[in-house]
């Protein structure tokens, strides 16, 4: 999606570009890391029509971009259950009963590809400004790490959270990249601050200031120039569009990260294989452009998921009638859309209680 590409890359940029580095040893073995990396990257076959659906949809979930919305509302609605892989966020886990699913969504990036026949999958995602991703992912990793409040302390709130997990053998938030991370350095952030609270008894000071109540909650400030905020958070989006977060799949992967993390005039590499992985995407929607974008989906990514299950179903009859009348309601999925973006649907997302299986 050109257009997508043109609105959102000076944004990534501005996380990116190189300002100084340091002229050490270690430079020239860096960018000979970075530039083997990225000629691999870039040589792979494009396919020959990137606007058509293949029989593979990987929704390559960024965090807090309102993926969570499309996947409920949209993905789940066009593919029936049989046709959906494997819940894959934690991990990624192939059924045998399922070998031919055709609809993966989750967290990993894009290293993940390797793992799939490349040829036959296309690749959809949303990008959001990445200001407000970072704001998102703060209130989120707090959000999430309160909820363990309830608990007298820390030890107690672990105990039980793991508990829970294992009696209902679900996937939770804790299980998935990057709130695996955040959420556990919040909760333990959050007790502490407790803590001091209880020890100081009424002599705690009040502040208007939301993202500043340092007596309950690390301070926004504090909390991204944390190092695993910048391992983490920091070009999320576009780590995450090259397939190099600390949750790649590829052991390469992690040196091309310390890398880019060392010397940032590298980061521009990165920048333009992620650029080069966006063009030949299936689509990709804005967060800030919502009605448009959920528009645009229902048209590029909806109409042919339909034609496509149309298609299965008459080479397949004994996908029967029922499938036949689901797809008779989807087809008016496209022109139904009336996404208000003044609405709720924007913070919908990842609201994955301690066992919710499909943040
Ligand atoms: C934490 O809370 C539990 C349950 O109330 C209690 O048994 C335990 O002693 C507490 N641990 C600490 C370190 O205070
Ligand atoms: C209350 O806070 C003030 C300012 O931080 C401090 O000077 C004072 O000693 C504190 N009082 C108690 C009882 O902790
Ligand atoms: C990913 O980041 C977290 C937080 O900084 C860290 O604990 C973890 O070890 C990292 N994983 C890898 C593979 O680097
Ligand atoms: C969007 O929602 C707002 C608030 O609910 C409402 O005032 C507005 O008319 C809606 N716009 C559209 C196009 O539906």
């Amino acid at each position: 999606m050109d257009l997508a590409v043109k609105f959102f890359l000076p944004l990534l940029l501005l996380g990116l570009v190189a300002v100084t580095f340091s002229q050490d040893d270690g430079y020239g073995q860096c960018e000979r890391t970075v530039m083997e990396w990225k000629s691999a990257a870039l040589d792979v076959d494009v396919k020959e029509d990137k606007h058509k659906l293949q029989e593979l949809l990987f929704f390559l979930h960024v965090p807090r971009t309102g993926g969570r919305s499309y996947f409920h509302c949209f993905l789940k609605k066009l593919y029936p259950n049989a046709l959906e892989c494997p819940h894959s966020y934690d991990k990624l886990r192939f059924d045998p009963r399922k070998p031919n699913c055709r609809l993966l969504v989750t967290h990993d990036d894009y290293s993940m590809m390797t793992k799939l026949p490349r040829k036959k999958t296309s690749v959809v995602t949303i990008l959001r400004n990445p200001t407000d991703r970072v704001f998102s992912t703060y209130e989120f990793s707090i959000e999430v790490a309160a909820r363990f409040l309830i608990y007298p302390n820390l030890t107690s709130a672990v105990r039980m959270a793991s508990r829970i997990r294992k009696k209902t053998n679900s996937v939770s938030t804790l299980d998935i990249w990057p709130w695996k991370y955040l959420v556990p350095w919040m909760r333990e952030d959050l007790f502490s601050r407790r803590d001091v609270r209880k020890f100081k008894e009424h002599n705690v000071t009040k502040s208007s200031d939301s993202y500043n109540v340092e007596d309950m909650a690390m301070p926004l400030h504090k909390y991204i120039k944390d190092p695993v905020a910048q391992d983490i958070i920091h070009n999320g989006a576009t780590f995450q569009v090259a397939g190099l977060t600390n949750n790649s799949c590829h052991a390469e992967s992690h040196e091309v990260r310390h890398c880019v993390h060392k010397y940032r005039s590298l980061g521009t590499h990165v920048l333009e294989v992620a650029r080069k992985r966006l063009d030949d995407m299936l689509y990709v929607g804005l967060t800030e452009d919502h009605k448009e974008s959920a528009t645009m989906f229902g048209n590029v990514v909806g109409s042919q998921v339909i034609s496509q299950l149309m298609e299965k179903s008459d080479k397949e009859p004994a996908v029967n009638s029922k499938q036949g009348q689901n797809l008779h309601i989807l087809k008016s999925l496209p022109s139904s859309i009336h996404l208000n973006r003044t609405t709720e649907n924007m913070n919908i997302e990842d609201d994955g209680g301690q066992a919710d299986a499909s943040v």
